[in-house]
């Protein structure tokens, strides 16, 4: 018997990384996974999103537990199409259980360089489309009697992570998120709950992302400080953070909600 055994799981940006790691966790566990990722790129980004090739992989790996798997490609900025996306694959698996709100997108620069089309994706994507994750997602799992919702934050969702204006701010936006729905929803027996994780090996950190990182910490040193984990490790696997989404979205969870989980090495603390 798995640990989410005949659940459904709705996880966005589950193309690569994180979200592909959580999709693969859950469906190890038992769940029918709705993999939802835009597949396709942001112009401001310093880095390539994923590819429909990756969605694709995505679901082989999903389908290899014998569990089934629905690809939505589908951009989470669009709250009336990601519904319509959402809501057909929910009919088609007979409902929805847990909801994985993991897409976002991260820009680095100082802050005088972010310009408003930066300001703009970064909110957009993590905190609207944080939103709409919810706002989409939700109904189903009041409708069944019940469910786990675990929103995506950041260790920069707790706490200062430099260089990186627009998407602190979206991340702290996404703890309030889950303070404010955990609040509303109890009453349904959903519970939401966040992670925050530190830095962590996926797609993200490839291409121009560190450069800029480096360019910056170069001309403002001193608060990159705010980048030490506490335990001996720089990086960690996303397969760490997918046991604690899969955890919240389990019953072994079933009283704990409104919780911010931090898979950070200590990072939050220090
Ligand atoms: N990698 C890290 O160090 C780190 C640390 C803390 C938090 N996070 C957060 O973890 C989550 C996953 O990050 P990751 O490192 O796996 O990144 P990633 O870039 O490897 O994966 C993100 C996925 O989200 C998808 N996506 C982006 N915008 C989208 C949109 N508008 N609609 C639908 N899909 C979209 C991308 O195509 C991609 O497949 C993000 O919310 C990120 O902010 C990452």
């Amino acid at each position: 018997m798995g640990r989410v055994e005949n659940k459904v799981a709705l996880v966005t940006g589950a193309a690569r990384g994180m979200g592909r790691a959580h999709a693969v966790r859950l469906a190890a566990e038992g769940a029918d996974i709705i993999a939802l990722d835009q597949c396709a790129p942001v112009a401001t980004l310093q880095y390539p999103l994923a590819s429909r090739a990756d969605l694709d992989e995505t679901i082989r790996q999903v389908e290899a537990f014998d569990r089934r798997a629905i690809a939505v490609e589908q951009d989470i900025r669009d709250l009336d199409g990601m519904r319509t996306g959402v809501d057909a694959a929910v009919a088609e698996l007979g409902g929805l259980d847990i909801v994985v709100g993991n897409a976002g997108i991260c820009i680095c620069a100082p802050w005088a360089d972010m310009t408003p089309a930066m300001w703009t994706d970064t909110i957009d994507t993590n905190l609207t489309g944080a939103w709409h994750t919810v706002m989409v997602g939700a109904p189903h799992l009041v409708r069944r009697g019940g469910g786990s919702i675990i929103l995506t934050s950041s260790v920069a969702g707790l706490k200062v992570q430099p260089y990186m204006v627009p998407y602190m701010a979206s991340k702290f936006g996404v703890t309030g998120l889950t303070k404010a729905f955990a609040a509303e929803l109890a009453k349904d027996n959903v519970r939401v709950n966040s992670v925050h994780p530190t830095g962590v090996t996926t797609p993200m950190g490839e291409g121009g992302l560190m450069d800029a990182m480096q360019a910056a910490i170069a001309a403002n040193p001193r608060p990159a400080v705010a980048f030490t984990n506490m335990l001996p490790v720089d990086m960690l696997e996303a397969e760490e953070v997918a046991n604690a989404v899969l955890f919240l979205a389990s019953d072994e969870a079933k009283s704990i909600t409104s919780l911010h989980m931090t898979v950070d090495a200590g990072a939050t603390s220090l």
